[in-house]
């Protein structure tokens, strides 16, 4: 996580650098730094919190200077203070630097340093990384732009880890050096003035031309030019790419959270994720990006579906979706556990990675662990021209637009979509009928409308959410494909509320869990007409039994859950592949609203990040 901004070229950097960190502060926000060359003069000012805090200090104090560093940072090694935040020095105080990533060997390397005389003044090991970068730099004769490349190389090759870095030295003024490992780093190239972020959207209101670097690339940028190398002291060959993706939008929309707005915005982001992908002639999903012909889709034996998170959910209720559509066995895994796992994995199976930031670290190491064993593995992601969308055999784009609260709502309904899709074009190709297709097909082609309706349920579910925000602890159980579902409601409402939720399959309630029903326990069970609709009433009876408030989401009139449950919640009439869709929507209005009651900061919840790209 993490995020980092630099700048030189012929304008003022401060702007520039704030604007862009305000681009990246879904990365993390726990306290954020610049650090501007003024000539010779090298300035720093850093605040604990958001961006915003670190505005109102370079209002107090302003900084000036034509190149920068900046930082947004998620804190990994030491706690959220001013001490801790990037940009760190070397020894001499002359040289900044700011990363992304995790230096996994820096207590050996503090520890070599302290023996020579090193004062470290924060628990970070980025500033281990300033201290060994400045000493390679100090060792050289010369105080060049190339000395400082050569610095960076040195001291990178003794460091293990993952890294994005940015590098400036008040020696070598008009000059900065980045390099990455495992952390996305991209250069923007502009007239007489470059770049340096994490990520293209902090840049692309000033360059559409971009270099995404590779790992084990170093960069020195001028206002003038730059020369990338390798970290083994070779050329490097580099493309320069357009980016199409504009400066989106990232207004509220009049709505009170982009959390709200990205809720709403599901009828909208459902249709995108469908567009262009059903053909009626067919019967069937056009998934061109997949780069697979039906013949070699046909020879998939098996499917794995791994991601992280809420993306982990949506491969578990796709894995419910694919079966019972294509009749082809389907895995999911957590990325985090594939990186490491020896996963006997056969000829024929065909990897899934599903990503809405494509930068998940443990996601991005998931797919190249698959892709070394010869596996082709597809990306399922939002952001075009991620990391996971570029390093990809090919895949399926989301268009679910700019998510910006951090917890992740429309992007896992799109996901959802997504692998309905994927459910119907293998269907087709491993014996669902034109006829079948077709019915599958025309139901797709209504989701839009039926998440419009779903959505109407608001101010029912934000009544609900008044009566039980107080609570100290849920319960969310499903069955089938909507356990998943259980587990992203409960994530939804731990993310955004703080309170203590876990999600079950409704059936194993009874083993175990069910000791923590009481009256102050509410239960969210989801049972909509479906064919284990009566074992799910039966669960919820249960509950009940034993003095357990239940909030039931079921089939629009559903006298019988209206008679066991305290609180309904209503879902459209839709085919089981589609009810897990429907059902997440309540659970994220469910979430919101109770934060909201809450005074939570719902857009930012305390400790998380949107994108989370160290392991
Ligand atoms: C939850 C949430 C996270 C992400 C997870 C994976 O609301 O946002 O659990 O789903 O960090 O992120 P991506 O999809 O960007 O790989």
């Amino acid at each position: 996580m993490c995020g980092i901004v630099g700048y030189v070229g012929g304008a003022e950097a401060v702007p520039i650098l704030l604007s862009g960190l305000r681009r990246l502060e879904y990365r993390g926000y726990d306290s954020a730094g610049v650090a501007v060359l003024d000539g010779g003069r090298l300035a720093t000012r850093k605040a604990v919190g958001r961006i915003a805090n670190l505005e109102r200090a370079l209002s107090e104090e302003p900084l000036t200077g034509k190149a920068g560093i900046s930082h947004t940072r998620w804190a990994t090694h030491g706690g959220v203070t001013e001490a801790n935040a990037h940009p760190h020095f070397d020894q001499s105080g002359k040289l900044a630097l700011v990363h992304n990533g995790v230096i996994e060997n820096h207590l050996a390397l503090r520890a070599q340093l302290e023996a020579k005389g090193h004062i470290f003044h924060s628990q970070t090991d980025t500033e281990v990384l300033a201290h060994l970068v400045g000493a390679a730099f100090d060792a050289q004769d010369a105080e060049s732009p190339e000395a400082l490349v050569e610095a960076v190389r040195v001291a990178l090759r003794q460091v293990t880890g993952t890294y994005g870095v940015a590098v400036i030295h008040a020696n070598v003024p008009g000059t900065m050096v980045g390099a990455r490992r495992g952390s996305p780093l991209v250069l923007g190239v502009g007239r007489d003035e470059h770049f340096l972020a994490s990520d293209v959207s902090a840049i692309v209101a000033h360059t559409r031309e971009v270099v995404y670097l590779n790992d084990h690339e170093i960069v020195a940028l001028r206002g003038n030019g730059f020369d990338i190398s390798t970290l083994a002291g070779t050329d490097a060959t580099f493309q320069i790419s357009r980016v199409e993706q504009g400066a989106e939008d990232a207004d509220r929309g009049g709505y009170a959270h982009y959390m709200l707005k990205e809720i709403h915005e599901q009828p909208g982001a459902t249709r995108d994720a469908l567009r262009g992908r059903l053909s009626r002639e067919e019967a069937t999903a056009k998934l061109g990006g997949l780069n697979m012909t039906n013949a070699q889709l046909r020879d998939v034996e098996r499917i794995v579906l791994c991601g992280c998170g809420t993306a982990f959910h949506a491969a578990m209720a796709g894995e419910y979706i694919i079966e019972s559509l294509a009749r082809l066995p389907v895995e999911c895994e957590i990325a985090s556990e594939l990186r490491y796992r020896n996963l006997p994995m056969a000829r024929g199976t065909l990897v899934f990675v599903i990503s809405q930031s494509g930068e998940t670290a443990d996601t991005l190491a998931a797919l190249r662990e698959c892709r070394r064993k010869g596996h082709r593995v597809l990306g399922i992601c939002n952001n075009v021209a991620s990391t996971i969308a570029r390093e990809s055999d090919g895949g399926v784009y989301m268009h679910a637009g700019l998510e910006v609260g951090v917890a992740a709502t429309k992007s896992f309904t799109s996901q959802l979509t997504v692998l309905t899709l994927l459910g119907l074009l293998l269907g087709r190709i491993h014996g669902l009928s034109c006829a079948e297709g077709m019915e599958i097909l025309k139901a797709l082609e209504s989701l839009p409308d039926l998440v419009t309706k779903t959505l109407e349920q608001e101010s029912r579910i934000a009544e609900i959410a008044r009566k039980y925000a107080h609570a100290r602890n849920f319960l969310f159980m499903g069955r089938q494909a909507n356990y998943p579902i259980a587990l992203e409601g409960a994530l939804k409402l731990k993310e955004v509320s703080y309170i203590a939720a876990s999600g079950h399959p409704s059936a194993e309630l009874k083993h175990g869990v069910i000791a923590l029903v009481s009256a102050e326990t509410p239960s969210v069970c989801i049972a909509p007409r479906d064919a284990v609709f009566e074992k799910n009433l039966a669960n919820i009876e249960e509950v009940r039994a034993r003095g357990g408030p239940v909030i039931a989401l079921g089939t629009e009139g559903d006298g019988d859950l209206a008679k066991v449950a305290d609180d309904v919640i209503s879902l459209p009439q839709a085919p089981e592949y589609l009810t897990p869709l429907l059902a997440t929507i309540p659970l994220q209005l469910l979430a919101y609203h109770i934060a909201v009651t809450l005074g939570r900061d719902v857009d930012k919840p305390r400790n998380l990040a949107k994108s989370v790209t160290v392991e």
